[in-house]
């Protein structure tokens, strides 16, 4: 009997609903090809329900989430919602909720695609980035007082524990292990630590001392290496082909996925994977709800197909997930271009392409 998984769907605001359109039929393509079944239900968060009841995601729904295989989301973000409301009420708030503690952002230059490092191809930007997704400064510890005088303080603290940092490097060991089996060119490189211990000699200690115990103990065979965030934006431009696979906190790696996401092709080419290993895991593509392009079909679903991509590897439906790699790389050879309405065909006939081919 062929497996049937249960996909929860948030198409989101702006473009969101065009990109998760081409991903659902890329991932129908896969589903009729491979002979597995995915049942879809979609959700309607996001601004518009927003801007109409007030709410933006009830406990109820997450509760609804847990009974599902794995998520899609669109993008979330309207620009008549004050920054921050929805992005801790729905995704936030998925994320910590359904304990998604990885955020995996692969940095993959794909044949034929445009990186603005000169000299650079797809053989020098191939690693991944594990970020810490439930900790830091994103817990929402802190405060502000006397707030609108000249003596307002604010504080927005960075929070994290042992178990915490163990298991969000447990699973960037078990991936790089994973990887250098793959092939000879990810064993050579190593894994790194990317912090700020100099400065940051709580935080960053706890980090290290966690990274390199663990390493010692468990993974000796993986050569480990560390790197400032600061050095480490530095030679994301300047020498990408060192990374293979590279972890770190939660705001460090918010802030360097997206130099990873501009060098790997822009936020059109760019997906992540909200992960929790024995959970439900949420996929997604980088770039924002795009208003200005909405309803245009001219943005590029790709990072959504790329999401989609993800979401199968994840449940454990690795052939799919390769060739639906593969399409993607024979589609992206025809384009012009992954950004937004230069790409030579539209949303959809890119989604066509890239299911025609799976
Ligand atoms: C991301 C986004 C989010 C984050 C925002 C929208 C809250 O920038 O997924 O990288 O900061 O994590
Ligand atoms: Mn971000």
């Amino acid at each position: 009997m062929s497996k049937t998984y249960k996909i929860a769907v948030i198409p989101g605001d702006g473009t969101g609903p065009e990109v998760v359109a081409e991903g659902r039929k890329v991932l129908n393509a896969a589903s009729a090809k491979f002979g597995f079944k995915l049942e879809f239900t979609e959700f309607d968060f996001g601004a518009a329900r927003y801007l109409k009841t007030g709410e933006t995601l009830p406990d109820s729904a997450i509760d609804e989430f847990r009974k599902f295989d794995s998520m899609f989301l669109g993008a979330i973000g309207h620009p008549d919602v004050k920054p921050g409301i929805l992005e801790a009420g729905i995704l936030l708030k998925i994320r910590f909720a359904l304990d998604q503690y990885i955020n995996l952002r692969p940095v993959r230059l794909y044949p034929n695609v445009e990186t603005p490092l000169k000299d650079k191809g797809p053989e020098h930007i191939d690693f991944i980035v594990i970020r810490e997704n439930t900790g830091g400064i994103y817990t929402g510890h802190g405060g502000a007082t006397r707030v609108g005088t000249t003596e307002e303080i604010a504080t927005q603290i960075m929070v994290y524990d042992r178990r915490t940092v163990d298991r969000c490097l447990k699973y960037a060991f078990e991936l790089k292990k994973k990887r250098n089996a793959q092939d000879p060119k990810y064993a050579a490189k190593p894994i790194t630590l990317i912090h700020k211990r100099n400065v940051l000699t709580h935080c960053g200690d706890l980090w290290y001392r966690a990274f390199e115990e663990m390493g010692a103990k468990h993974y000796p065979e993986l050569k480990r290496d560390y790197n400032h965030i600061d050095a480490a934006n530095m030679w994301f431009v300047k020498n990408p082909e060192w990374f293979d696979v590279a972890v770190t906190e939660n705001l460090f790696g918010d802030i360097i996925t997206d130099l990873g996401a501009m060098i790997q092709g822009g936020l059109g080419v760019a997906s992540g994977g909200n992960i929790n290993p024995e959970g439900v895991s949420m996929f997604e593509p980088m770039g924002g709800s795009a208003p200005k392009y909405a309803g245009q079909k001219v943005i590029n679903p790709m990072a959504a197909i790329g999401a989609a991509m993800m979401m199968l590897d994840t449940l454990g439906e690795t052939k799919p997930a390769q060739a639906i790699d593969a399409a993607m790389i024979a589609v992206m050879k025809k384009m012009k271009s992954q950004a937004a309405g230069k790409m030579g065909y539209s949303t959809t006939e890119i989604g066509d392409m890239v299911a025609g081919l799976v």
